[in-house]
């Protein structure tokens, strides 16, 4: 091993929860147990474990039996950044943050760990940042359904959200088949499209509308008074929570006040469905596909995906390849430095082929 000083590891996972966590986190530990003969710990609850310093032993018995199962075995959270956590309220209420980055760094130090494996989207390549930056190694591991994070043309956990996605789309498909509705299907994504626009692609939606191209309300509406005019007496829309009207703005659902990243997006599918059964009479009903999108065991593209990831990191640490964040670039595993994804989104470019494509078989992007 490169790095001869490095004995014991630590592993979180940060963020929201997605496909393939487990699977990571198995390969992580037995890897480096095995192949390395390092010790693990099981950071709980991302970093908030770190800022509570409540960590265990992993063994490989501990991971066995975990490829197969949604969620994390280490818990997770998407409020927990050190260098801005909510730590109490103010006299308005509102919550004060505070860089609680020097009580992070007092357990790791405490807990005598010479590395730390970030399994994240760019929330925690941004945690993880601010860690090197005061000295600590990390290892970054991308997730997300998102499929947003920069430098890496795929996160784990993504495939399995599209085949959900595809499957919710396929069943709504057939109701509004069967009642001659228009359906407007919300999905996931924050400000990236990817998901929305596989999914929809998949199941064959007739309308897609996705953050990266502002819809006009308008072609909307045409797309689905044409579809009943030419008999087809239902329209599929797929919609991206983070898509908005030309001009105008993405429909917020929540402010999470203790987050560092407060803004949830929700219910632009039910402002369309209104305005679409307003402006062409038809019959209209919207669905959220919500937190379904992040559950469920992950298919197998993702478990060797997430396998392959976890095993790269392992890599990585084997070589003393210290602050990489392991990508997949052209259909091959690489690395490139956490410094260079954190707090970045990666969205779809106006000549992306999947845009191409859509078009290419009459689906209207609503521009
Ligand atoms: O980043 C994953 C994601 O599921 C987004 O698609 C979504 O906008 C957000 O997390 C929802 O966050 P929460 O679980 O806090 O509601």
């Amino acid at each position: 091993m490169a790095n001869q000083k490095v004995s014991r590891i630590g592993v979180l996972t940060g963020g929201g929860d997605c496909p393939g966590l487990n699977a990571v986190i198995r390969v992580v530990t037995k890897a480096a147990i095995g192949q390395l003969g390092l010790e693990v710990y099981g950071i709980e609850d991302g970093f908030l474990g770190l800022i509570r310093n409540r960590m265990r032993p992993l063994t490989r018995d501990d991971v066995s039996n975990i490829l197969t199962a949604g969620g994390t075995i280490l818990g997770t959270s998407n409020k927990a950044n050190p260098a801005k956590f909510a730590t109490g309220k103010g006299p308005d209420g509102k919550p004060v943050f505070e860089d609680v980055t020097e009580r992070v760094l007092e357990h790791i130090q405490d807990r005598r760990l010479d590395a730390i494996v970030c399994i994240g989207g760019d929330g925690t390549m941004s945690g993880a940042t601010n860690l090197i930056r005061r000295g600590v190694k990390c290892i970054g591991v991308p997730k997300t359904i998102d499929n947003d994070l920069m430098s890496t043309d795929l996160t784990f956990g993504f495939t399995t959200a599209v085949q959900t996605a595809t499957e919710c789309l396929d069943k709504i498909h057939s109701t509004a088949s069967s009642h001659h509705r228009v359906m407007v299907v919300e999905l996931m994504g924050r400000n990236a499209g990817w998901l929305t626009l596989s999914a929809g692609l998949a199941a064959g939606a007739d309308v897609i509308l996705i953050p990266e191209i502002p819809y006009d309300i308008e072609k909307v509406c045409d797309a689905c008074i044409q579809r009943d005019r030419r008999g087809k007496r239902f329209t599929l829309i797929a919609v991206a929570e983070g898509a908005a009207p030309r001009g105008g703005q993405q429909v917020v659902d929540k402010i999470v006040h203790d987050s560092p990243d407060p803004v949830r997006l929700g219910g632009v599918s039910t402002v369309l469905a209104e305005q679409i059964s307003e402006r062409t009479g038809l019959e209209t009903r919207a669905t959220i596909l919500g937190h379904v999108q992040r559950g469920g065991t992950p298919v197998a593209f993702d478990r060797v995906l997430a396998t392959r990831f976890g095993h790269k990191a392992v890599q990585l640490i084997a070589e003393g390849q210290w602050n990489q964040l392991v990508v997949w670039q052209r259909g091959a595993v690489d690395c490139v430095p956490i410094e260079s994804v954190a707090d970045r989104q990666r969205t779809l470019a106006p000549d992306d082929p999947m845009i191409a494509m859509a078009r290419a078989v009459d689906t209207s992007l609503g521009d």
